[in-house]
């Protein structure tokens, strides 16, 4: 039987649990986690951003079923937080992505498991009962790529989030601390996977342009992987109003706002800065979602204020994984629902359709 370390007694916040997984993991895998690109500008960006933004209360509103439900492709959700891809788990746990799985199905979160989970896909289906999305890096093996979707389909996968804002990346704090994926710990799902071709680039060419971007995924993938899957579809890594524009038109069914967390391109906005024109741009013909930064209840309410449907987390729940495994995941979405009630209900919104820009103070 799994024997659940006790969640240390001071963790009463999504925040708390970062100094406790420093605890935990090694200094390699911390700055792995907890890192971002470059200067990590747009990693304290998302922050900031959320900080800035003020809530107006409103009392004495009678709640008489106050909830906070919702449907997204078609999948009915107690609440609007899904656990966002996040590579390599086991680095934080030794069950890594199976434990998340665990207390991601124990409280109904949909979980979204990276294609660089450490753990087999199949085997994680088998253990959640909550419904799994599978993220997708396109490889530059197209042919592995496709067989990557039909693993997932087969294996009851409910969405497809297919990753476009990280073909390359540049990690200052990780190359600092020297990181490498311990032994045990791979992208098991890549096995088989081609090498890529060698690097065509002689040393005065450039690395990036000859080499890394090779196999790159651009539109037409987007196009191919539409006709491919009847799951619902949906690109993760949009900020600019005129990729969500032609993601519609290519017909995906979901969006997911989002910098990775400032992982990848640095200097870009926060992703909550960059919701409202690509709400206005989308119009409400597929839904939203975003990530990046949220730590709070109020965090969840200004997202859904300002267009989005339903938000991920990332970071946080991997250092409750660290310190509590299943429990942990279980706690940190507990904390961050039970927060989101609160906000609603000192706001004066009974439910999540009632949310609008109108919660935000705009003195
Ligand atoms: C990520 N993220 C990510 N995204 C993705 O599409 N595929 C992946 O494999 C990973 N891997 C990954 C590893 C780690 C350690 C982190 C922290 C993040 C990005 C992730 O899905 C999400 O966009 C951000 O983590 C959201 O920001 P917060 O909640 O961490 O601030
Ligand atoms: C990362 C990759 C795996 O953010 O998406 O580390």
């Amino acid at each position: 039987m799994y024997q659940a370390p006790p969640i240390p007694s001071d963790v009463v916040s999504l925040a708390d649990y970062e100094p406790a997984a420093r605890q935990r993991i090694s200094a390699q895998a911390a700055a792995y986690v907890n890192g971002g690109a470059a200067d990590e500008l747009t990693l304290r960006a998302n922050r900031d951003a959320f900080d800035r933004l003020r809530l107006q209360s409103r009392v004495l509103a009678a709640m008489p079923e106050p909830q906070t439900r919702l449907t997204l492709f078609g999948q009915a959700l107690d609440f609007p937080i899904l656990l966002a891809p996040v590579a390599f788990q086991r680095l934080v746990h030794p069950e890594g992505e199976l434990a998340t799985a665990f207390g991601a199905a124990a409280i109904g979160a949909p979980m979204v498991v990276s294609t660089q989970a450490s753990h087999g896909l199949e085997q994680i289906a088998g253990v959640a009962r909550a419904p799994l999305w599978f993220q997708l890096y396109v490889q530059h093996d197209r042919g592995f790529t496709e067989a990557l979707l039909r693993r997932a389909e087969a294996a009851g996968y409910r969405a497809i989030v297919v990753t476009v804002d990280a073909p390359v990346s540049l990690r200052n704090r990780e190359q600092r601390a020297g990181f490498r994926l311990p032994p045990g710990v791979e992208a098991v799902n890549l096995r088989g996977l081609p090498p890529m071709p060698p690097n065509r680039a002689s040393p005065a060419e450039s690395e990036v342009f000859r080499g890394l971007l090779d196999g790159a995924p651009t539109w037409q993938d987007i196009a191919w992987l539409r006709a491919a899957t009847r799951l619902p579809l949906l690109l993760k890594g949009i900020m600019a109003p005129a990729d969500a524009a032609r993601a519609v038109e290519l017909g995906v069914d979901g969006l997911i706002v989002s910098n990775h967390g400032g992982r990848s391109l640095d200097t870009l906005p926060a992703s909550i800065e960059a919701l409202p024109r690509i709400a206005e741009t989308v119009a409400g013909r597929v839904p939203l979602l975003l990530d990046g930064g949220i730590r709070r209840g109020t965090d969840v309410l200004k997202a859904l204020a300002l267009g989005a449907r339903a938000v991920l987390i990332g970071r946080p729940y991997i250092h409750a994984l660290a310190v509590g495994g299943p429990v942990g995941v279980i706690h940190a979405l507990k904390i961050l629902r039970t927060e989101l009630e609160i906000a609603m209900a000192l706001t004066g919104r009974p439910d999540l359709d009632s949310i609008d820009r109108s919660v935000l103070w705009e003195g």
